[in-house]
């Protein structure tokens, strides 16, 4: 983590309504990659090291300062009542900030595509000159449209950034363009802000307004370049996909960079959180939900989804398995086709093969869990847990009615439904005894074959 030396508070714009999402849930929950934007936000400003972190909201959006704070911890929280634009928002925040150390970082909780290096180009592109008041991450998208345009004076710092509702015919020609993301000299902050008037186009306090009026202060401006891809904000359902694309491409590159093999990258989804180690290999169509961490030399089979799972060194998983959040593999454990694992604690060397649903259980060393066997864990009202104790043998088509522990080296014979405990090394058979009648399948031939014959003859 590269921590400047210069202390960095971070404030993160999200009272915005987000209207072109067309949903109920503010726009920066909206998950990429497993976590709701805001929450990449969040990462990165703690990666930079910032403290504290503002977080500006609407009034009943608790949901999203939840986020952040599961995330940060400790989150101050400015309640934006109704949105008169940018500078708005963030004179929002100088109840909760009060005077500003080191320099205030500003970031959008719509662009979950930032990278801690670039955010710390711009932080010291203010920290390095100490005339310059601003620092703003400048990008050049394929169509300027409504973005601010930057305004770069003779020796190329930053003039000033004109809105597009405001800017002349000239202006409007300059495709390099404002991301919204920027740092601001902390001693500065308040003074420059409170200067802000909205006598523009969209009757705004606009902070892009501070770069001029930080000149006008005597200091300069600059404008850091960034790539496109990164600062990309999203406004509807089409551009979280798209950025949803550039997440996956990049999370694909870093885990192949790391020493994972994807067979086919493409069909592969990470969450953001997703940690897998070198010599791991995937296979395509495999799905990871939040919270999932894979041991080297695992082997991920086609079509299995996994969320909030460990997955011990050299297991296997799947074809078509479906691991779900409390689940921890040991090592060497086998998890075969159409198994459903649910808060399932498999220690090492167990082997669940074919068509089993484990779920609240406990496995133990060596098991083996024959095809088709069922914990039932759920009565209709309540949740029990199973207990498999080490190198057990639970034959096929076994349905375990939790609570219900078998001991160690307990053998359960094919079709059983254990509903009591079994004690170590015992075999227990819980289903109907076979009989057998000799000769009587061979009777019950010749006697049908004879009465059909009758019939026809009729
Ligand atoms: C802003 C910039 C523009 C830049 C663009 C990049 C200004 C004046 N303009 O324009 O130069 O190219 O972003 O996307 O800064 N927000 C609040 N409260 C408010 C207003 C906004 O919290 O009162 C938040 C929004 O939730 C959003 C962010 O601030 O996260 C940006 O607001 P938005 O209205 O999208 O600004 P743009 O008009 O896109
Ligand atoms: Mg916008």
């Amino acid at each position: 983590m590269a921590k400047s030396a210069t202390s960095i508070t971070s404030v993160i714009l999200a009272a915005g309504k987000g209207t072109r999402m067309k949903s109920s849930l503010p726009k920066v929950l909206h998950p990429v990659a497993g976590r709701p934007m805001v929450g990449h936000v969040v990462a990165r400003a703690l990666e930079l090291g910032t403290a504290p972190i503002a977080l500006v909201v609407a009034e009943g959006m608790e949901a999203v300062v939840e986020v952040a704070r599961d995330l940060a911890g400790e989150v101050d929280v400015a309640i934006q009542k109704e949105q008169h634009g940018t500078a708005h928002a963030v004179l929002a925040a100088k109840p909760v900030l009060g005077e500003v150390e080191g320099v205030l970082l500003v970031l959008y909780g719509d662009t979950p595509l930032l990278t801690e290096e670039t955010l710390t180009r711009v932080v010291e592109a203010v920290v390095d000159d100490k005339k310059c008041a601003v620092a703003v991450l400048g990008f050049t998208p394929d169509d300027a449209g409504a973005y601010g345009r930057l305004v770069l004076a003779e020796d190329g710092t930053l003039e000033k950034i004109v809105e597009a509702k405001d800017a002349d015919e000239d202006e409007l020609l300059i495709d390099f363009c404002n991301s919204g993301v920027m740092a601001i000299r902390g001693e500065l902050v308040w003074k420059l802000l409170s200067q802000v008037k909205n006598d523009n186009a969209k009757k705004e306090y606009y902070l892009t307004d501070i770069i001029a009026l930080a000149r006008k202060a005597g200091f300069t401006a600059r404008a850091v370049e960034g790539d496109a891809d990164e600062v990309l904000g999203v406004n509807s359902r089409g551009e979280l996909a798209v950025a949803e694309a550039i997440f996956q491409y990049r999370a694909r590159q870093r885990m192949m960079d790391q020493g994972v093999t994807l067979i086919d990258p493409d069909s592969v989804f990470f969450a953001a959180d997703t940690m897998i180690a070198s010599d791991v290999l995937i296979e395509p169509n495999v799905f990871f939900g939040p919270g999932v961490r894979v041991e080297s030399g695992a082997h991920i089979k086609t079509f299995s989804h996994i969320e909030g799972a460990v997955i011990g060194a050299n297991s296997s998983v799947g074809p078509f398995a479906r691991v779900r959040p409390g689940t921890k593999l040991g090592n060497d454990v086998k998890i075969g086709n159409f198994v459903e694992l649910k808060a399932a604690d498999v220690k090492a060397g167990a082997k669940i093969s074919h068509l089993s649903y484990i779920g609240d259980a406990s496995v133990g060393e060596d098991a083996n869990i024959g095809a088709g066997t069922i914990t039932c864990n759920y009565d209709g009202f309540l949740k029990y847990k199973t207990t498999i104790g080490r190198g057990v043998f639970v034959g096929s088509n076994s349905a375990l009615v939790a609570p219900v522990t078998l001991g160690d080296g307990a053998m359960i014979g094919a079709g059983s439904v254990i509903t009591k405990d079994v004690a170590a090394d015992a075999l227990a058979l819980a289903r109907g005894m076979q009989t057998e009648k000799p000769g009587a399948a061979a009777e019950f031939r010749t006697q049908k074959a004879a009465e059909k014959k009758a019939k026809k003859r009729n």
